[in-house]
């Protein structure tokens, strides 16, 4: 799983960039400096006044980085215990967290001690919970090595675990003291999974910052090559968008609904297929396009907005289509996703590259744009519930 490594993200000589999260008392800096690992000791010390570390990391990021972290700890006069999870979205459940507080009982872990989230979001979204609940809250630290994780989930304070009938359904907002980004981590990332990360990257530019589409549309091909420039450009700005977005509405209300851009199709793509097949940045992708393309349909956007996102997309190297799936199917699945309000779905929509807006849609409407075009399966569902669809198997909440 864990991809050959890729030279090209050297980032020598790359200054430290610094975003802040305001949130009051619980305010936060998101650092990111190439090489960051090697000092995460040194930069922990105005964070936590214990000795005791504990670091929570998955088999696959433990192979390359634990090594490297725990020296840095030791360096810098901590006590670090590790503890090494199982790669991958089967690690979200209670049973981890269970196990992470065992770990913490047993070596005597207090208030001040903290937790490092050394990993993607899997291990962000477990570390941060299990420091929510330990002792009513122990300080955490995310250390994000995934694309997605230094993009979104390690920002904004989200955490928690799946459940047998919905994913991400056991959770508490609960934010870290400080998000430490190395981005050389990014250079064993497995290919699919960077390129699922650039969705998301996407989504910032869609929702917030035109200038910096029109970046992303010029360097996609060095993003692509991991070019230390852009790559460092596109975390630390896509950083800053969500951190405007979760300074102004920290337990999505309204506003940090725009983060959701491409997440209600692409939630019901995921569930669709069993989370299976596709991975979450590959359905956001599709979500991206067809979302717009939906706007479009309702009048919302021009065309020209569709065809820069989906030749964005395209170029970035994810796929737009929808596979093969009924219209009853795929309203069913957005009818589970978070954003559904009394019944009604709340879609973000782009009126231009840059802004979006927060509309409801209803079904009729969503079935003409689906049958517009894909035609077959495409007639609306008569009578059939929400969510009884044979189809829909599993998760019914999700960020
Ligand atoms: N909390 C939030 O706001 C939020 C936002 C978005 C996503 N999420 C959650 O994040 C999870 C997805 O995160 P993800 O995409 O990072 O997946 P992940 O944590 O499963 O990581 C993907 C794979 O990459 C491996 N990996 C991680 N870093 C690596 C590195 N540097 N080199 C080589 N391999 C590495 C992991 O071991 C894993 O196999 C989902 O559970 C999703 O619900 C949370
Ligand atoms: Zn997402």
């Amino acid at each position: 799983m864990v991809g050959q490594e890729r030279p090209s993200l050297s980032m020598a000589g790359v200054a430290e960039q610094i975003v802040p999260v305001t949130l009051g008392e619980r305010s936060y800096d998101i650092v990111l400096h190439p090489g960051l690992l090697a000092t995460v000791g040194d930069r922990l010390s105005a964070l936590t006044t214990s000795p005791k570390i504990g670091v929570v990391t998955d088999r696959h990021v433990a192979s390359r980085y634990l090594q490297g972290t725990l020296r840095s700890l030791c360096k810098a006069g901590y006590d670090p215990t590790p503890i090494i999870l199982p790669p991958g979205e089967r690690t979200k459940t209670l049973g981890t967290i269970a196990k992470i507080l065992d770990a913490l009982a047993r070596h005597k872990f207090e208030r001040q001690s903290l937790l490092l989230a050394l990993g993607g979001g899997v291990i962000g979204d477990v570390t941060g919970f299990a420091a929510a609940i330990y002792q009513r809250g122990i300080p955490f630290v995310q250390v994000p090595t995934t694309l997605v994780a230094q993009v979104d989930s390690s920002v904004g304070g989200k955490t928690g675990v799946d459940h047998r009938l919905g994913k991400n359904l056991i959770g508490a907002f609960y934010q870290p003291r400080a998000v430490l980004i190395d981005p050389l981590t990014l250079r064993t990332l497995p290919r699919r999974e960077w390129i699922a990360g650039l969705a998301e990257v996407i989504k910032y530019g869609i929702i917030a910052d035109e200038e910096f589409f029109a970046f992303l549309e010029q360097e996609i091909p060095a993003l692509l090559k991991l070019e230390e420039e852009p790559v460092i450009h596109a975390i630390t700005r896509s950083c800053e968008i969500k951190a405007q977005v979760v300074a102004a509405d920290e337990r999505e209300s309204d506003r940090r609904r725009i983060l959701n851009y491409g997440h209600t199709i692409g939630h019901a793509l995921e569930s669709l297929a069993g989370y299976r097949g596709l991975i979450h940045g590959e359905a956001v992708g599709i979500g991206l396009v067809q979302e717009a393309d939906l706007a479009c349909h309702m009048g919302l956007c021009g065309r020209e907005v569709v065809e820069r996102i989906s030749s964005l997309v395209q170029r970035a190297g994810l796929s737009e289509r929808v596979s093969q799936t009924s219209f009853t199917s795929l309203w069913g699945a957005m009818q589970h996703d978070k954003k559904v309000v009394g019944g009604r779905v709340i879609g973000v929509w782009p009126v231009r590259i840059g802004e979006v807006v927060i509309r409801p849609i209803e079904q009729p409407v969503c079935a003409a744009w689906f049958q517009s075009k894909h035609g077959r399966g495409s007639r609306p569902s008569s009578g059939r519930q929400p969510g009884t669809h044979p189809v829909r198997r599993k998760a019914r909440a999700r960020r």
